[in-house]
């Protein structure tokens, strides 16, 4: 991906962002303001640790800034990758290096961003797979 995402200009990702924002919406619909499953006690203590939703909202799906991710449904292997990733350092082929969540994400260990990750996953959020245009 990181070859691919390379060779895009900053317009370009604007332009794909733009598009695929466009998928699966429904007008005027607003995400749910409840998560759709409770955490358990052992998964509320994980978010509350780092203050997860501090800055990606209610329901982890109205982040305080719009370049903040929505987390809430994603699929929990890519939350887990994810999380893994900002933990690493110095290598840019499989870390993320972003400071902010480095900072978080240095806090857990593997099988509690695995966790976190599911947890997450299960949170009902406006993340959605739309099949391809054949299917539809
Ligand atoms: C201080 C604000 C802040 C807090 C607190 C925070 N995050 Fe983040 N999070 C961010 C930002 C900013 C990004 C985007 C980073 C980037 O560009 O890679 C992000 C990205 C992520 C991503 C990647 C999402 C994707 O689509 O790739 C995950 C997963 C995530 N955060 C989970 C968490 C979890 C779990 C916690 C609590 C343990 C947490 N965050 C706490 C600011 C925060």
């Amino acid at each position: 991906m990181r070859n691919i995402a390379d060779s895009l200009s900053d317009q370009d990702i604007a332009d794909l962002s733009a598009y695929y924002s466009t998928h699966g919406a429904v007008a005027g619909a607003e995400p749910p303001a409840k998560p759709s499953k409770e955490p358990s006690a052992e998964v509320q203590a994980l978010l509350n640790k780092a203050n997860c939703a501090s800055c990606h909202g209610a329901n982890f799906n109205k982040p305080i800034d719009p370049s903040y991710p929505k987390l809430g449904g994603q699929h929990a292997d890519y939350l887990f990758v994810a999380l893994k990733a900002y933990k690493v350092e110095n290598n840019p082929k499989v870390g993320r290096g972003n400071a902010i969540m480095a900072g978080m994400a240095k806090q857990y260990t593997n099988a509690e961003l695995k966790q976190l990750a599911n947890y997450l996953s299960s949170v009902e959020g406006e993340l959605k797979v739309v099949p391809q245009s054949k299917f539809r």
